[in-house]
C-alpha cells in the first residue's frame, strides 16, 4: 500500500471512530449526572435509567478505540523508522524487543477487559500504560518535547492513560457510597475531554507538517538549511535520475 495512504489510517480512525464515540459518551455522562442530581421535588426524571449503562458500555469501546488509535500512530512512526534506517540489520534485538512490546501491551489491554478483581485491574491497567509509554519512547516517534504544551504526542498519551484509568476504576465508581471516585472520574475525564479537543487541533497541524513522500527530500533540505529563518533555494539530497 502507498506510504502516504498508510499515514492517513490513524487520523481516519480518530475522526471516523473515536470522535463520534466521544460525543455519545459525553452526552450520556451528562444525562447520568442530571438524573442523579434530580431532587424529589422536580418530579419523575424524563431521563431513562439506562443512560448509565450506555455511558459505561460505549465508554469501554471509547477506551479501546483511543488505545487502538495511539497504537496505530506509534506503529506507523516506529515501523517507518525501522524501514528507513534498516534497523533490523544493525540492531535486530532492539527490533525484536519493540515487536514484543507491542504484543505485551495489546495482551495486557485485553486482560484488563477480562479482569474482575480490583488488584488485577490495577496490574493490567499499569502494564498497558507502561507499554504505551515504552513504545512512545522509541526512535521515530515525533514527540515535540521542546514544545510539550502543544504536543500531539503528549496530549494523546495523557488522554489514552486517562481512558485506561477510567476503565480500571468502573467498579470503584459504583461501589463508593461517598462518591469520591465519581468526583475523581468527572475531574480527570473533564481534563481528557479538553485534551481530545487539543488532539483535533494538534492532529490537523501534524497532518500539515508531514510531507508527502515525493516532497520529503526537498522538505528535509528546507529544515537542514533553516529556510524558515531566511530565503533559500533547495536541491533534493537524493541523486536525480538522468534521462
Ligand atoms: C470523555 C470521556 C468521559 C467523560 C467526560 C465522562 C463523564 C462522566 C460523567 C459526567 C458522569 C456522571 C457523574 C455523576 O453521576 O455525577 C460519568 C459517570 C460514569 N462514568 Fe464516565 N465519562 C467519560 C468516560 C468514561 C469511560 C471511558 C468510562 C469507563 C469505561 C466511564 C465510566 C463511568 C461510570 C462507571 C460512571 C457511573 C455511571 C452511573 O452512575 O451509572 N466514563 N462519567
Ligand atoms: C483521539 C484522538 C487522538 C489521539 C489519542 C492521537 C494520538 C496520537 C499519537 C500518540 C501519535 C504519535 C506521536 C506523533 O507522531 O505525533 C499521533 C500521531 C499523529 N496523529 Fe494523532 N491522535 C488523535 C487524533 C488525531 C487527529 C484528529 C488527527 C488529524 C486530523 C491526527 C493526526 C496525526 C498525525 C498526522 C500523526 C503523525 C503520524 C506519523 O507521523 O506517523 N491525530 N497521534
Amino acid at each position: 500500500m502507498n506510504k502516504d495512504l498508510l499515514l492517513l489510517l490513524h487520523p481516519l480512525f480518530a475522526i471516523a471512530v473515536v470522535f463520534p464515540m466521544i460525543g455519545i459518551v459525553v452526552h450520556r455522562g451528562l444525562q447520568v449526572r442530571q438524573r442523579r442530581l434530580k431532587t424529589p421535588s422536580d418530579g419523575k426524571s424524563k431521563i431513562p435509567p439506562v443512560v448509565g449503562q450506555e455511558h459505561v458500555q460505549i465508554g469501554r469501546w471509547l477506551t479501546g478505540s483511543v488505545v487502538v488509535a495511539v497504537l496505530l500512530a506509534l506503529a506507523h512512526d516506529i515501523v517507518s523508522n525501522v524501514v528507513e534506517t534498516q534497523r533490523w540489520s544493525t540492531a535486530p534485538l532492539k527490533v525484536l524487543f519493540v515487536g514484543l512490546m507491542f504484543i505485551a501491551t495489546i495482551a495486557s489491554f485485553v486482560l484488563l477487559y477480562q479482569a474482575k478483581q480490583k488488584q488485577w485491574r490495577a496490574i493490567f491497567a499499569t502494564l498497558t500504560g507502561m507499554g504505551l509509554v515504552v513504545l512512545g519512547c522509541q526512535e521515530g516517534v515525533y514527540r515535540k518535547t521542546d514544545q510539550w504544551y502543544v504536543s500531539h504526542y503528549y496530549y494523546g498519551m495523557t488522554a489514552a492513560l486517562l481512558m485506561i484509568f477510567a476503565l480500571a476504576i468502573v467498579q470503584s465508581i459504583y461501589q463508593d457510597k461517598k462518591n469520591h471516585w465519581r468526583t475523581v472520574h468527572i475531574v480527570l475525564n473533564g481534563v481528557a475531554l479538553l485534551l481530545f479537543f487539543g488532539q483535533g487541533f494538534t492532529g490537523t497541524q501534524a497532518l500539515l507538517e508531514v510531507p508527502l513522500s515525493w516532497q520529503e527530500p526537498y522538505v528535509q533540505k528546507l529544515y537542514e538549511l533553516q529556510c524558515e529563518q531566511k530565503p533559500c533555494t533547495v536541491q533534493p539530497s537524493v541523486p536525480q535520475a538522468t534521462p
